[in-house]
């Protein structure tokens, strides 16, 4: 699916399934990050008019997102848990090069890939029959809207450098994405 390179690991939606409040939990921070990644971008490239655009309606969105994942939880009399980390995006962080202009590249590149990541685990969970069918409704109506960052951002690199360094940069942090989502331990995290 999109640019990734490995389907998600069997073992996964069955401890995402058996553990549904902790993938809530998780899944809750995960908008949380996804929403304050965006104003860390527009903190470290203001000069660039259109992703300063395109990031403040993607915080809208992981806002909202946030907003609705805890409202699930709340509306099971539970409260947000502390987050627990995410050794999957940490991992993929750590293939951002340091200087610009390439850490704008692959950051957007990097942030492409856990979008894409997501987008295909919310189809996953959409169609496990495991799932109360409220929040597999959840799911259904949150892929659409992570494949449509996934593209907002292989867009935004696409503008600011060259279509094929992209596409080259692309390959390669795929091949490392794939790497860490083969080597997880299918813990009932969103990137678990
Ligand atoms: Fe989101
Ligand atoms: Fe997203």
């Amino acid at each position: 699916m999109l640019c990734l390179q490995a389907d998600t690991n069997a073992g996964w939606i069955e401890a995402a399934s058996r553990n549904i409040i902790a993938l809530l939990c998780d899944h809750a921070h995960c908008e949380r990050k996804a929403a304050m990644n965006g104003m860390y971008l527009i903190m470290h490239y203001p000069q660039h008019d259109t992703l300063v655009r395109e990031m403040i309606t993607l915080v809208e969105e992981e806002t909202a997102h946030f907003k609705m994942v805890v409202g699930e939880l709340y509306g099971r009399g539970i409260s947000l848990r502390p987050d627990r980390g995410n050794v999957y995006a940490k991992r993929l962080a750590e293939q951002v090069r340091k200087q610009d202009p390439e850490r704008l590249m692959d950051s957007l590149l990097v942030d492409c890939l856990i979008e894409a990541r997501s987008c295909e685990r919310f189809t996953i969970l959409a169609g496990c029959e495991d799932i109360p069918e409220d929040i597999r409704g959840m799911y259904h109506s949150l892929m659409s809207s992570e494949e449509g960052h996934y593209l907002t951002f292989v867009d935004l690199a696409k503008l600011y450098f060259p279509h094929a360094t992209v596409e080259a940069r692309l390959g390669e942090l795929a091949t490392v994405e794939a790497s860490i989502v083969r080597s997880l331990t299918n813990m009932p995290q969103m990137h678990g």
